[in-house]
């Protein structure tokens, strides 16, 4: 009887909240009936699980004030949970019991879990030696004290976040185009690094550690850096969209601030609009769209997922046109720059590339350097805008389709619609929706702006139609005289 309460009260104990030790045979459950975590014991990280956006996802992470993520191993369904296995190993599973994630750690010993004061989360043996960790095992987050060395990785979809042998940091897509790299500042080529290692210190400080050359300086600091080091958390994130940033967070999490980021320029981000993607600003925001007629998007909705050709290279072959682009710079960055690059003039550029049959895009750089690039593999990620000075080209199938100015028949069916809203208003049924006659008008008014470049894409004007997003607005239209004076004579 004694021994059946114990053992009750044993397993009731194990599906409390516990500071630590985390004892083996833990569970922590994605559902919010049995909402628990497991503490640090200062209480300022906790291992939780956290709703995501997408409705019935669930997020297993370290979190920092019961909010921001840390570190994290992945999500699952509410029927999902984090289990510390009596093996010894950490084991995410969804509610098929399918294995999301596991730290591989069974049979080496472990005897218990913790989670220490820094949100680094611990596996120890008997011995009370490491066995794993999580700050070992970055996800997307590297906070203070967690030494970055080489060989890790921050990952966050295509996205990449390393340490050279040299000390310096790079950003890569596809583990292999390098599209951001930062090197030490005062880099000593007579001296050799042994083991370096980044570390982001409380302070908003980021400095290369050597044990054979000391503390080394790299520019990447917070810009609120030796602020209030107490009363603020730092960390730096390798976000969705390609981009590494320094957040600070105000003790109680409410308050999250960019207070860094690597890529100053979105449009810069490698792949940032998906293949064929073309990035421009418009006003602060970077927007995606395809390069002409001649494409069509991936996916509306998303327009980061790129665009494709209408019709493929293969099916025109002998048929096939070089699409000019002003003002538009498909990024080049290493190790391609060194491979397909040619001094040519603009010209030869594109008519090389045109008879060349494995060559589907080239870009010309503006810079006087008379260096010409042609694409013969890989992503083609395209930064238009007007201080561009670049012409790229890329190859399609005839007829070759620049977006032009509306055609006149477009224009005639918008201000079709126009007037039939007019009428609508005039007639002034009482279940109008003023409101949507208003964003009908002005999203028509953005659509036959003179300049494409002013033009929304469809998917922004679906979502200015259903007033997901402010509109701005537009400039009166010159198609509108131009109409009324074809109508005229
Ligand atoms: C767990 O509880 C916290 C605070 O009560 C809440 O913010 C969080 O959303 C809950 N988690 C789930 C998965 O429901
Ligand atoms: C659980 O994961 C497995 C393997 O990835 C998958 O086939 C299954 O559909 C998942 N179950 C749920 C409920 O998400
Ligand atoms: C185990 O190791 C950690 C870190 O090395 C230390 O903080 C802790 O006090 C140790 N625990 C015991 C029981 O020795
Ligand atoms: C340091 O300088 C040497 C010589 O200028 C250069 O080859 C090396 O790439 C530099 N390393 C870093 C990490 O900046
Ligand atoms: C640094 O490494 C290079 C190549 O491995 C070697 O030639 C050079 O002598 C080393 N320099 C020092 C100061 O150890
Ligand atoms: C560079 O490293 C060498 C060897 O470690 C050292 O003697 C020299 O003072 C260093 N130079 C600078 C500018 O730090
Ligand atoms: C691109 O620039 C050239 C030279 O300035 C010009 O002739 C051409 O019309 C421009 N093309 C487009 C689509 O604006
Ligand atoms: C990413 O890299 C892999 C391996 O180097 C390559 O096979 C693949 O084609 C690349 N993906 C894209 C979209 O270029």
């Amino acid at each position: 009887m004694a021994i059946a309460l114990t053992f009750l009260l044993l397993l009731l104990s194990l599906d409390f909240s516990s500071s630590l030790p985390i004892p083996l045979g833990s569970t922590l459950h994605a559902s919010s009936d049995r909402n628990h975590s497991w503490y640090s014991p200062n209480s300022a990280f906790s291992v939780s699980f956290i709703p995501t956006a997408t409705p019935g996802s669930f997020l297993s992470a370290v979190l920092f004030s019961n909010t921001v993520p840390i570190w994290s191993p992945g999500t699952v369904d509410s029927g999902g949970s984090l289990r510390l296995l009596r093996s010894g190993s950490l084991r995410l599973v969804n509610s098929s019991g399918a294995t999301v994630w596991e730290s591989g750690s069974e049979n080496e010993g472990v005897t218990s879990a913790s989670l220490e004061d820094s949100g680094n989360l611990f596996l120890r043996s008997r011995k009370n030696t490491t066995v794993w960790s999580s700050f070992a095992h970055p996800s997307n987050v590297i906070v203070p004290t967690q030494p970055f060395t080489v060989g890790k990785s921050l990952r966050s979809g295509s996205y990449s976040f390393h340490l050279t042998e040299e000390g310096s940091l790079n950003l890569k897509w596809n583990n292999s185009v390098v599209y951001w790299s930062q090197e030490l500042i005062n880099n000593n080529s007579s001296s050799n690094l042994s083991s370096p290692s980044f570390v982001l210190e409380r302070n908003g400080v980021a400095s290369i550690f050597d044990s054979s050359v000391g503390v080394m300086v790299v520019s990447v600091r917070s810009s609120d850096y030796g602020e209030g080091e107490e009363g603020v958390f730092r960390f730096l994130k390798l976000e969705e969209d390609g981009n590494l940033r320094i957040f600070s967070v105000s003790k109680g999490g409410e308050i999250q601030t960019q207070t860094w980021v690597a890529v100053a320029d979105q449009c810069q981000v490698f792949g940032f609009c998906g293949n064929f993607g073309i990035c421009r600003y418009d006003g602060f925001v970077p927007t995606c769209e395809c390069p002409s007629v001649n494409f069509v998007p991936i996916d509306v909705n998303d327009m980061r997922k790129g665009c494709k050709r209408k019709v493929e290279l293969e099916d025109c072959r002998g048929n096939e046109g070089m699409l000019d682009l002003n003002n538009t710079r498909f990024l080049t960055y290493p190790p391609e720059l060194s491979t397909q690059r040619f001094t040519l003039g603009t010209e030869a550029c594109r008519a090389n590339c045109l008879a060349d049959s494995l060559c589907f895009a080239s870009v010309l750089m503006a810079d006087g350097s008379g260096v010409c690039f042609q694409k013969l593999s890989g992503l083609v990620s395209g930064y238009k805008s007007p201080s561009v000075p670049s012409t790229s080209s890329l190859k399609v199938c005839k007829p070759v389709s620049p977006y032009s100015t509306v055609e006149k028949s477009d224009e005639r069916l918008l201000i079709r619609a126009l007037i039939i809203a007019l009428v609508v208003i005039a007639t002034r049924d009482e279940t109008v929706d003023m409101e949507q006659v208003t964003r009908m008008v002005q999203a028509s008014f953005w659509c036959i702006q003179k300049h494409p470049s002013q033009r929304p894409s469809m998917g922004k004007v679906v979502q200015m139609l259903e007033g997901i997003i402010e509109m701005a607005k537009p400039l009166a239209p010159n198609a509108l005289a131009d109409i009324r004076d074809t109508e005229n004579s």
